[in-house]
């Protein structure tokens, strides 16, 4: 069987091969905002079936193709849907993109969700500080990559203090409204019960979503710069009368303009 390793540089000589040749910045960009990737120039696009090792995309939403080019004067590479663990992924393949990222030469990545608000309410973009793993699980069990980083990584700082902030400057430039916070990260996918979310706000969250905390483990052992910024798109459970995945599309929708424009603006300044 080929090493997780091997398969990395397998990836990465491919895509190279296919014209993605220096990222400076991955984007792992999350329900809606997608589209953000149809914005990149120069582009080369490549549906992820067609990429060796890669996951599919299954979520709704989701489109399922990596795009590579330039972004605000930045050579980027976009994932237009991420991989979640509870589509049934192994953490190696919700993970992948990252390493390839990595193995391509990027230095840093912006990583978007969308997310409960414990606190925050829906429409609020929230840059995250630092995150709780709450999935029980983690992307670095198993046999070290020492190439990528080492066996016990220090997380103390895994969401870039500098990369925030230049997006609260951004954002203030802008008339943005950007405000920051914990998120904890769950497997889903059934949403939180209440008693959950009363046990998770008293954990110090500010927001809960289902995805991110694993990508950002790796970026954080192979020392990649990351800046995250939520999308809440509802109050969690407990906070308002149900929940559902509509109201989450809908919110990410009637916010993406905001949302895009900081990123972009954003990513020309980092
Ligand atoms: N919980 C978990 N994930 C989410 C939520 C939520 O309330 N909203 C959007 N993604």
């Amino acid at each position: 069987m080929t090493s997780l390793s091997e398969k990395i540089k397998e990836t990465a000589a491919f895509l190279k091969e296919k014209g993605m040749t220096e990222p400076e910045f991955g984007l792992i960009l999350g329900s809606g905002l997608g589209e953000l990737a149809s914005e990149i120039e120069n582009a080369v696009s490549l549906d992820y079936a067609d990429i060796p090792n890669w996951g599919r995309s299954t979520v709704v939403g989701h489109a399922g193709k990596l795009v590579y080019g330039d972004l605000a004067g930045r050579k980027v590479l976009a994932l237009q849907g991420r991989f979640h663990f509870y589509e049934g992924n192994p953490l190696d393949i919700v993970t992948f993109p990252v390493r390839v990222m990595k193995a391509l030469g990027a230095t840093g990545v912006i990583v978007t969700n969308a997310a409960g608000g414990i606190g925050y309410g829906p429409g609020t973009l929230m840059a995250i500080t630092d995150h709780i793993n709450m999935t029980g699980q983690n992307p670095l069990i198993g046999e070290n990559l020492d190439e990528f980083g080492p066996r016990f990584p220090d997380m103390s700082k895994s969401y870039t203090p500098e990369y925030r902030a230049v997006a609260h400057k951004v954002a203030d430039k802008l008339g943005i409204k950007l405000d920051e916070g914990v998120y904890i990260g769950v497997t889903g996918p059934t949403y939180e019960t209440p008693a959950e979310i009363r046990a998770y706000k008293t954990l110090g969250a500010d927001a809960v979503g289902m995805s991110t905390v694993p990508e950002v483990i790796v970026a954080a052992h192979s020392g990649l710069k990351v800046l995250g910024i939520s999308c809440i798109t509802n109050f969690a459970a407990g906070f308002q009368e149900e929940l559902n995945h509509e109201e989450v599309v809908e919110v990410t929708e009637r916010v993406k303009g905001d949302f895009k424009r900081l990123l972009k603006e954003t990513l020309a300044e980092l």
